[in-house]
């Protein structure tokens, strides 16, 4: 019999930890904890994360700040945003929210975003600390499985994990994670032989790929960890994950559903990650 791993139930605990961990700040430091969030264009997903951004700060008590730009705005103008929010005393973190519009050149624009307030963790500087296994701000997502394994107290040290997909956002920091936890680790991707395989030794398999049903139960060994970070449509146009979850869930002694899974603790690790940044700033 498996265990669902109920992603929205930890997350709603611990979105009162951190409202009660601003509340302190606050008092103790006289200001409110300030997120800025920038979306360029109308990109409908985008949208939609955006909004559910603004809601959680509300949630916790951070003071956000929406930065609406139009999906014709120039380089200069989102860098000159962008360097305004950084000097911006108030401001303890900052979020652009991706993919930006295809004329706008992405990575000069993150660059901008101080280490101290890149709260999605993307920056060379946190990348660089995550893989030597130093104190930084992490990406929000694979920050968010660790969080759920601690949890429901799966073990990880010594343990074989499979993360399929190698992303910037999720697979390399997943990866570089659970190497920290002292798993060994094993990273597929599209070029991978013999996938089925690979998956088949995890004792935790992680899958980052945005493919339906990708994993299947044959992938699957008995006993395992499955953590579906996959957030897609199926053929009806149904929210559905990377893992076939009818099919692979008898397999498994611990499995995360899509939707109620990973997705609720990303916008979570967020403001984590927010409060973090207050705190280590002391400002
Ligand atoms: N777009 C999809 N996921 C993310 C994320 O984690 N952070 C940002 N900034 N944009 C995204």
């Amino acid at each position: 019999m498996y265990n669902l791993i109920d992603g929205k139930k930890l997350a709603q605990e611990m979105r009162e930890e951190i409202r009660l961990g601003v509340e302190e700040f606050t008092k103790k430091n006289g200001r409110e904890i300030g997120l800025a969030v920038v979306l360029v264009g109308q990109d409908p997903a985008s949208q939609v994360y955006v909004r559910n951004k603004i809601k959680a700060c509300a949630e916790v008590g951070i003071k956000s700040y929406a930065k609406y730009l139009s999906a014709e705005s120039t380089q200069a103008e989102v860098e000159g945003l962008v360097k305004e929010l950084s000097s911006d005393k108030n401001i303890d973190g900052i979020l652009v929210q991706l993919p930006l519009p295809k004329h706008l050149d992405a990575d000069k624009i993150l660059r901008l975003i101080p280490t101290d307030k890149d709260v999605d963790g993307f920056s060379e500087e946190n990348t660089g600390k995550l893989s030597m296994n130093e104190d930084c701000l992490v990406a929000c997502t694979p920050n968010g499985v660790m969080k759920m394994l601690e949890r429901y107290g799966i073990e990880i040290k010594g343990k074989k994990a499979v993360v399929i997909g190698r992303s910037n956002i999720v697979g390399k920091p997943m990866a570089m994670l659970l190497l920290n936890a002292d798993a060994t680790v094993t990273v597929c991707h599209s070029k991978t032989r013999d996938l089925k395989e690979e998956c088949l030794r995890a004792d935790i398999l992680v899958s980052a790929i945005g493919k339906s049903k990708f994993v299947t139960a044959d992938m699957v060994k008995e006993g395992a960890v499955v953590i579906d970070v996959g957030m897609n449509r199926d053929e009806n146009g149904k929210l559905c994950g990377d893992v076939d979850f009818e099919n692979v869930k008898d397999k498994c002694s611990y499995i995360t559903p899509v939707p109620g899974g990973v997705g609720p603790m990303t916008i979570t690790m967020l403001m984590y990650n927010t409060l973090q940044s207050a705190l280590r700033r002391k400002i």
